[in-house]
């Protein structure tokens, strides 16, 4: 056996992971979307295999290879990513969402290119579903978590998105350190969690990020008085 194996400390365990963007069409040729890679999941849908779960991994339309072993479903639209994750949820033991969701999608997909007029141009939008959120509201005693980019307030909103969905803690994502965020190979972290607890984490690459997230899952379902 290769001594550098990780242990497989989430055998049994199968967990889903949304990742990426979502894309909502606004006609034929155009869409309205936003910058997530999806590095950040796929690093966690990664880390999580290597660690032994089930990994079903909800996934928006990125430039990545899925990690191996892992069952990838492929979304579009918020609308899609909310049916399959929800519906893979029935059969998973906990969530981390890291899918960056539209929150808002056309009112209507024209059939036909929309042309040209010279004038301002509105597009009516709609709120899309909260899935983080579903899936909290049915959660039970399994695992939830999320993430928040936050430009301002960061703790407060941060705590207040935790606990309106119902998640088990919250992973704050630092735009305020140069090479943290979308796109990029770092981040910086805070991990926040239910009861108010939180730990701070240095400038890291996403797959040491993956990691520590991953411990924190595993140290949910630590035995608490050991
Ligand atoms: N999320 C989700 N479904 C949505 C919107 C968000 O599952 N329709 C999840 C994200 O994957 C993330 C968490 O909820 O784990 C927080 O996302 P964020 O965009 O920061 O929060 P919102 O509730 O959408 O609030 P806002 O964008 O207004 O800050
Ligand atoms: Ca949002």
């Amino acid at each position: 056996s290769d001594f550098f194996a990780k242990k497989r400390n989430l055998t049994g365990k199968t967990i889903l992971v949304t990742a990426g963007p979502t894309i909502e069409p606004i006609d034929p040729v155009r869409y309205i979307s936003n910058f997530s890679s999806g590095k950040m999941g796929y690093a966690i849908a990664a880390e999580l295999k290597e660690r032994g779960a089930e990994v079903i991994l909800v996934t928006g339309k990125t430039a990545l290879t899925p990690p191996d072993g892992v069952q990838t479903v492929d979304v579009v639209t918020a609308e899609q990513m909310f049916r399959a994750a929800t519906k893979a949820f029935d059969r998973c033991d906990a969530a981390v969402m890291c899918a960056a969701v539209a929150d808002y999608t056309p009112q209507a997909v024209a059939d036909t290119k929309i042309k040209k007029e010279g004038s301002a141009w509105n597009i009516a939008l709609q709120p899309t579903r909260d899935i983080a959120a579903a899936i909290g509201a049915v959660k039970g005693t399994r695992l939830v978590a999320g993430f928040a980019l936050e430009t301002d307030h960061e703790r407060a909103n941060a705590q207040s998105k935790l606990e309106r969905k119902n998640m088990d803690f919250i992973v704050l994502n630092s735009l305020q350190d140069d090479g943290a965020g979308f796109g990029g190979n770092t981040n910086k972290i805070t991990i926040l969690r239910r009861d108010g607890s939180e730990t701070v984490f240095g400038l890291k690459s996403k797959t040491e990020v993956a990691a520590d997230i991953v411990d924190e899952i595993e140290a949910f379902w630590a035995p608490k008085n050991a």
